[in-house]
């Protein structure tokens, strides 16, 4: 791996962006490096175009220089942090200057003081993401790694630099941060990391809700986002940000008969939806599909356990959970809500007779999201009885074939009324009222049974009959 590695930075520190750097700072006699991510990156060969730049002495004054010096590039200069920001070509390339930090206790800002660069890396998150390569003439492209962290990812292993107390008392969100790159990367997070995000889990309450929806967010866009909620139970930070999610977790025993754990199950269907979309809205609807089986669940001693209505409850307990967690309130929720609320009546479809209305009614209800919801609910498919399995399959190919072949005769994806309000008004001449509503609420009742076609004749036909029955008078006859 290191063999390969030192390719990739002697191609990737070849870059212009570098040699700039390289000979202002031997004309400032001032030692730089490239660090962090980037740096991670590039061993893990996971091209990165996000580069951070330390020197020591004043990270803005560098900027400047190398700013003007590739054409005078805009930069931008965040003051108060001591960093200043520019882009060249696809690459964002950030200046700062070495520092010392220390933090308080109820704060995630830090003190901060001009420092060594061993100060730099004693204050990162990860011995992983403190490798630093000298960016100066003289040992040019050199690693400095005080902690080991080449080590760890040879051996897959993520461990704080410093003892674990501080650095997640410094940053909690870091406790986040681990999961998430232990999740993206596949790696252990090392015992007494562990151990240290256990105890200071508490701390994790003073981090905004939109940097811990962040770190989640990226948990559930990993290749298997079941590692990173295994983690977040462990240690008990789901408690904590998601104790909806948590409370899915055990099994309930009565007459010797238990119900599935809903914790793990939901873990599969993420990872089972995963191949199929890159949606991270589906992907959390896969999460939150079950979310109020453990509110509805019940014990029938003939029926055995039931959790009835707990897509309707789930669709309805969205918006607190969104809102809590900082997740977007528009649209997108929205959209969650809807496939949580839908994803059984496929199942149900595929167990009874595909009846050609319950096939439209669900076109009309999914619209253009019934792509999607097939896939949750193939996704949800997790029995271990292969004979099961294989016939729940058949029978949704079954669906699919007939929401496709009554799409193309129906057209109810999008549904319109073929007969518009507007029209109603002018055929009988009414002013605004009850009727018009009722109306077309029967016209579009017809056509989900199919008593009428999706069309404007037989709706408008269907519109004079049953306006006159309502005592309505059109205005001109329809033989006229
Ligand atoms: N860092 C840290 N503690 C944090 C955030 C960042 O110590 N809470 C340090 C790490 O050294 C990290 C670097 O700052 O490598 C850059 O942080 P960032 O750009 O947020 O993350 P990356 O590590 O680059 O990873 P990603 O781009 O995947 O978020």
């Amino acid at each position: 791996m290191i063999q390969e590695a030192s390719k990739r930075v002697e191609k990737s520190l070849n870059h212009p962006v570098f040699h700039t750097i390289r000979d202002i700072c031997d004309e400032m006699n001032r030692p730089a490096f490239v660090i962090g991510g980037f740096v991670r990156d590039l061993y893990l060969n996971r091209p990165s175009k996000d580069i951070d730049v330390v020197v020591l002495g004043s990270g803005i004054e560098l900027a400047e220089r190398v700013a003007k010096n590739l054409g005078g590039l805009r930069l931008n200069v965040f003051k108060n942090f001591g960093t200043a920001m520019l882009r060249y070509r696809d690459l964002e390339v950030e200046f700062v200057g070495a520092r010392k930090e220390s933090y308080q206790r109820n704060s995630r800002k830090p003190i901060v003081e001009d420092g060594t660069l061993e100060d730099d890396q004693n204050r990162r998150d990860f011995t992983i993401n403190a490798l630093a390569l000298s960016l100066n003439k003289d040992n040019y492209g050199e690693l400095v790694d005080p902690f080991n962290g080449i080590e760890d990812m040879e051996k897959g292993i993520i461990r704080t630099p410093l003892e674990p107390g501080i650095t997640f008392s410094d940053d909690p969100l870091r406790m986040m941060r681990a999961i998430r790159f232990a999740t993206q990367l596949n790696f252990r997070i090392e015992d007494n990391t562990f151990e240290g995000i256990k105890s200071q889990k508490d701390r994790i309450e003073i981090v905004s809700g939109e940097r811990i929806a962040d770190e989640l967010n990226k948990i559930v866009m990993a290749d298997r986002p079941s590692i990173g909620f295994k983690l977040l139970e462990l240690t008990g930070l789901l408690q904590i940000i998601f104790p909806e999610f948590q409370a899915m977790k055990g099994v309930d025993k009565v007459d010797g008969r238990a119900h599935k754990d809903n914790f793990y199950h939901t873990l599969e269907v993420l990872d089972r939806i995963v191949p199929n979309t890159d949606n991270l809205w589906l992907r959390w609807s896969a999460i939150l599909h079950d979310i109020a089986k453990p509110r509805t669940k019940r014990y029938d001693k003939k029926l055995g356990w039931t959790f009835h209505n707990h897509n309707f409850i789930g669709q309805k307990m969205i918006p607190k959970i969104f809102g809590r967690m900082k997740l977007p309130l528009n649209e997108k929720m929205k959209y969650v809500q809807k496939m949580v609320g839908l994803h059984m009546r496929p199942i149900v479809l595929s167990e009874d007779v595909v009846s050609d209305s319950a096939v439209r009614r669900l076109l009309f209800e999914a619209g253009d999201d019934i792509d999607d919801l097939m896939t949750l609910c193939e996704a949800d498919i997790t029995s271990k009885n292969e004979v099961k399995v294989k016939r729940y399959m058949r029978n949704f190919k079954v669906v699919r074939q007939k929401l496709k072949e009554i799409e193309e005769k129906d057209h109810i994806r999008n549904f319109q009324p073929p007969v518009t309000g507007e029209v109603i008004m002018e055929t009988f001449n009414l002013q605004p009222c009850k009727e018009i509503g009722d109306l077309k609420a029967i016209i579009k009742e017809a056509i989900l049974e199919g008593e009428i076609g999706n069309n404007y004749k037989e709706a408008f036909e269907l519109m004079l009959k049953k306006g006159e029955e309502m005592g309505l008078i059109p205005k001109i006859s329809p033989n006229d």
